[in-house]
């Protein structure tokens, strides 16, 4: 099989070195808080430009560690985008509040900021102040933030990006993590840049946000050690996957050229085949991490039986994702925009991801492209 994502290629290029890092802690014997967390948000403030970081349990924490930072109360709104993964929307009833579904983009799988104007107004209409937005850069490219921070900033709005899947990517030369108010990414195995277990970054040049979440994130602790100033969570970065980080950041720059050129042979590849797939766009000053490589199949083409020949050939895809968070039990009660979310239906049903990690051989890539070839031409009707 073809791996979907390929962790022990790049494993194999740095294990010493790995091994090395965590033989360090397991030397000094600090495993919560030691001095690779800290090297590791230094690390990450260089790459990011961002003042102020702090590393997380996960994604998700570092989500709602962001919302603690932004001062969230119960009751109070934030856009989502109702196409992504449910950690975007989770972490707002969490703590009270609501997330307010809003429609992506076809060509970025992005929220459509022209829609941002009707969902507003849709809360509105049902007495819910909205705080904030939580764009998602999903499959790796950021979402269009200059309009979504305009926006924010004529409604009184904040921006908290939701960069799980986005981190390394670059929107007008300023890197992921550095583009609104506060961004959380995710260190999960299979992310960009990820750890061997789970962990997560909150990002912000605001100094208030950034000492409520440290703070938040050791049980609301106060100045001294065991002095509370609010109520807190367990969310700290265990050393041993900061130690697993700084190695990885080491070549991510490189990865993330890697993962480029992949893409670049995937849209080479498809597109000579003339089949009516859309293939990912990265807009003008974009650049994509490509934590996914996502393509829009035609509407005549079986999905699952494309994904069962296509694993036949030993080529596993995934969907990303099947169905739109305001149709889970536990999103349905929460309010959609009154601009719909047509866009969010469609790719749905439509979208398939395939194989992507750094190390994807372009024969791989031919192989993979040839084999949707031979399927879609054989099977054009559903
Ligand atoms: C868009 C998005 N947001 C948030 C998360 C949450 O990250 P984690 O799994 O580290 O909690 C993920 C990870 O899967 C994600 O893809």
């Amino acid at each position: 099989m073809i791996p979907f994502i390929d962790l022990n290629a790049q494993q194999k290029l740095i294990r010493d070195k790995i091994d090395n890092r965590i033989n360090q802690v397991l030397d000094h014997g600090q495993y919560i808080l030691g001095p690779e967390v800290k090297e590791l948000e230094d690390k990450l403030s260089s790459f990011t430009g961002c003042k102020h970081v702090l590393c997380c349990s996960s994604g998700t924490d570092a989500l709602l560690l962001s919302l603690l930072g932004l001062k969230i109360k119960p009751g109070e709104g934030v856009i989502v985008p109702a196409f992504t993964f449910a950690s975007s929307a989770e972490v707002m009833p969490l703590v009270g509040a609501i997330p307010i579904f809003i429609d992506v983009k076809r060509d970025t799988f992005n929220l459509d900021p022209i829609k941002l104007s009707d969902t507003l107004k849709t809360a509105k209409d049902i007495g819910i102040s909205v705080k904030g937005i939580m764009p998602v850069g999903l499959f790796g490219q950021p979402a269009e933030m200059d309009s979504i921070n305009d926006f924010a900033k004529n409604n009184d709005l904040w921006v908290l990006d939701d960069a799980a899947q986005s981190f390394g990517g670059i929107y007008k030369d300023k890197i992921v993590g550095n583009l609104s108010e506060v961004a959380a990414t995710s260190f999960f195995p299979a992310k960009p840049l990820g750890c061997y277990g789970d962990g997560g970054a909150v990002f912000t040049n605001d100094k208030e946000i950034y000492e409520i979440a440290n703070s938040s994130h050791i049980h609301g602790m106060g100045k001294k050690r065991y002095e509370y100033d609010r109520i807190g969570m367990n969310a700290r970065m265990s050393t041993i996957q900061a130690a697993i980080l700084l190695e990885k950041l080491e070549i991510f720059r490189d990865e993330l050229k890697k993962r480029q050129i992949v893409a670049d042979n995937y849209n080479k590849n498809l597109s000579s085949l003339n089949l009516n797939i859309e293939l990912p766009e990265i807009q003008k000053n974009f650049k994509s991490s490509w934590a996914q490589y996502t393509i829009i199949l035609p509407e005549n083409i079986n999905r699952d039986k494309l994904q069962e020949y296509l694993k036949s050939k030993n080529i596993p895809t995934a969907v990303y994702y099947p169905i739109p968070l305001n149709e889970h039990k536990p999103y349905s009660k929460y309010p959609v925009s009154k601009s719909g979310l047509d866009v969010t239906y469609y790719l749905s049903k439509n979208v398939l991801s395939l194989p992507m990690h750094p190390y994807l051989k372009e024969d791989e890539i031919i192989y993979i492209s040839e084999n949707i070839n031979n399927f879609i031409k054989k099977h054009l009707d559903k």
